[in-house]
């Protein structure tokens, strides 16, 4: 059975002495549970180094919350996922703040994919439709054609184009919806459930069945400690991405212990 996935994304929060306070609190609450599950928090980049000697030797894995394709090169204020490899496990790619910006597009975030798996950190790709029209849409009955090939899906579709099919087990993939993100009105566990469905169908499409079942579907917006148990209940939902519950260590050791299997 493959193993969940608890991923902190703390965005553009903390100082450096906060960051600090919060994984070594993080790292004294994992000693005392013995957790099944996997756990990663994504810093703001410049606590990354810091922070993975610090977890050195945990079972707490850092990542970053953005890297650009490539290694170096005339890029002026830009970070490769080549330089940040030694230093990471996960990198988020395309997280639906950076896409609103125009920071991120289907190409670019195809491109990070790639590069990400060239260089043996664990992409945790963002997917998720801005309005909530695709939830109004379904309450009146079956999905429609159009909706399946609605823009999720797409975004799925397009981030993992030419992938090589046994580096989709590889993959992480994060379904928020916007309109669930850090407004404290989440997707209902169900909901979430048929569309992370939905999107290992598009997983299914682009490689073999048992390859497409290994990558881990996540769901992110609005998760915090209590309300965690709810996703974790139900089998398709292979873990969370957690915005600001993460933030807390207690908080965010709650979610874990939601999801472990133990
Ligand atoms: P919140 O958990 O704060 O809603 O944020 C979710 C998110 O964007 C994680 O990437």
């Amino acid at each position: 059975m493959k193993q969940r996935i608890v991923i902190g994304n703390w965005k553009m929060n903390t100082t450096a002495e906060e960051a600090v306070l919060l994984v070594e609190e993080l790292k004294k609450q994992a000693e005392y549970v013995e957790l099944d599950v996997e756990l990663g928090v994504c810093p703001p980049m410049p606590w990354l180094l810091a922070l993975n000697e610090i977890l050195d030797e945990t079972e707490i894995g850092v990542g970053v919350q953005d890297a650009e394709p490539g290694d170096f090169g005339a890029q002026t204020g830009s970070v490769s996922i080549k330089m940040i490899a030694e230093h990471a496990e996960y990198v988020i790619i395309g997280h639906s703040e950076r896409r609103s910006t125009g920071q991120d597009n289907d190409e670019s975030i195809n491109a990070k994919v790639k590069s990400a798996l060239e260089n043996s950190l664990t992409p945790v790709v963002c997917v998720g439709e801005f309005t909530h029209l695709y939830e109004k849409k379904r309450v009146r009955g079956r999905p429609t054609k159009l909706e399946e090939i609605s823009n999720i899906f797409k975004q799925l579709q397009q981030a993992i184009k030419g992938v090589a099919e046994k580096d989709i087990p590889k993959l992480v993939v994060a379904y928020e919806p916007v309109w669930a993100i850090g407004t404290g009105k989440p997707a209902s566990p169900e909901y979430a459930a048929e569309i992370i469905d939905r999107l290992r169908t598009v997983l299914k499409r682009a490689s073999k069945r048992k390859l497409a079942n290994e990558a881990r579907i996540l769901y992110g917006g609005s998760v915090t400690a209590s309300n965690a148990k709810s996703y974790a209940e139900l089998e398709e939902i292979d873990g969370v991405l957690v915005g600001g519950a993460s933030l807390k260590a207690s908080e965010f050791m709650k979610i874990a212990a939601a999801f472990s299997r133990q």
